[in-house]
């Protein structure tokens, strides 16, 4: 920490400040939560944006504010919905604290995001760097906004060597932001940060003879830009083997089920499933009719494999078989049955939105 004390202790800030935000004023993208400072449309973005490529967001930022444009129309509206409108983007923790965030904003603030940092960090999902993000783009407020992209762009200016996969070293990011952040301008300050993040000091070969600051870069004088940030790697997520069975009965009604409110992919809708066990001798196909009965009372007259899908999370990977399966009772009331047109309303993993497809395309043949 002290280092990099030292390092601001020469640094031209004022310098520094101007010929990025200059950069930026001319060179920044024109993306959709740029339009206007409401600070509900900042905040939705940059939930969209944690975890997720800016291209992948627009579009769902879009329909999103489409439906839901003010705080007052998100409180207001059916967890259903919200999850539907969501459906894809992944991580769905964050639509859940968003809406919930919401809706204390309407009930507490009178429906207007609080400007103080105490307050807003009070605020479901509201984690430092959301804070910050609110903070200065949409009140215009010098908090740093700190998250994978920034470190990398600072370890690189400044020569920080921490390890960024490690949570403390977030806080090294922040002192140092804190310093060198705009307090006339925060707003573009931290935007253009992101900015020169995503254009300029990429991941993998950045393009430092385009970088509007290359003359404040340490790393960029000591020729170690590819080598920072450090950042240890992860553990690879865990396979599990799955099954999946899409159920239909003779009205052609399909069953699906609802995931409990809590814990991976809360409150989502999916076709039965379960973990295969590998220690027994029986057939997947024979392991799912036994778990139908067992867990839905179901009986049905099961294919053979009809497709598999994968799906990567970043703690685990699903590899599931998929089956279909034709009614011959009718199930516990846990698993509910919808026609095709009233799919459409439900939210589905992604997953099991390819499970859909593969039934789909088998019914068709
Ligand atoms: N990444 C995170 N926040 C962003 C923003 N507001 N604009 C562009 N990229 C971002």
């Amino acid at each position: 920490m002290n280092e990099v004390k030292d390092k601001l202790e020469s640094f031209q800030i004022h310098d520094f400040q101007h010929d990025l935000i200059s950069w930026y004023k001319h060179e920044k993208r024109d993306l959709p939560w740029r339009k206007d400072q409401d600070p509900y449309k900042i905040w939705v973005s940059e939930i969209m944006l944690q975890q997720t490529r800016v291209d992948t967001v627009i579009p769902y930022f879009n329909a999103f504010i489409g439906k839901f444009p003010t705080i007052e129309a998100l409180a207001t509206a059916d967890e259903e919905e919200v999850l539907k409108a969501w459906e894809g983007l992944g991580y769905y923790s964050r639509v859940r604290n968003l809406h919930s965030a919401v809706k204390e904003v309407a009930n507490s603030y009178a429906g207007v995001v609080p400007n103080t940092p105490e307050e807003i960090s009070k605020l479901k999902g509201v984690g430092p760097y959301t804070k910050g993000a609110i903070l200065s783009i949409a009140y215009n407020i010098p908090e740093p906004a700190v998250d994978g992209n920034v470190m990398r762009v600072f370890s690189r200016i400044l020569s920080i060597w921490d390890d960024i996969a490690k949570p403390k070293t977030r806080k090294i990011f922040e002192e140092a932001t804190y310093k060198l952040i705009s307090k006339e301008d925060p707003s573009s300050f931290n935007q253009a940060v992101m900015e020169l993040g995503a254009l300029i000091c990429t991941p993998t070969s950045p393009s430092c003879l385009l970088c509007p600051v290359r003359e404040y870069c340490s790393a960029f004088a000591e020729g170690v830009q590819a080598e920072l940030p450090v950042k240890s790697k992860k553990k690879k997520p865990r396979p599990l083997q799955m099954a999946a069975v899409v159920l239909y009965d003779d009205h052609g009604r399909l069953y699906i089920h609802k995931r409990p409110g809590t814990g991976l992919l809360a409150n989502l809708w999916e076709f039965p499933n379960m973990e295969i066990k590998a220690e027994t001798k029986e057939s997947y196909r024979e392991q799912v009719k036994q778990f139908i009965k067992e867990e839905y009372q179901a009986e049905a007259e099961i294919s053979e494999l009809t497709g598999t899908v994968e799906h990567v999370f970043s703690h685990l990977i699903w590899n599931i078989s998929v089956f279909i399966g034709t009614l011959t009772n009718i199930p516990s009331e846990d698993l509910l049955p919808v026609t095709e047109e009233e799919m459409k309303k439900y939210a589905f993993p992604v997953s099991h939105q390819k499970i859909y497809k593969i039934y789909q395309e088998e019914s068709k043949s």
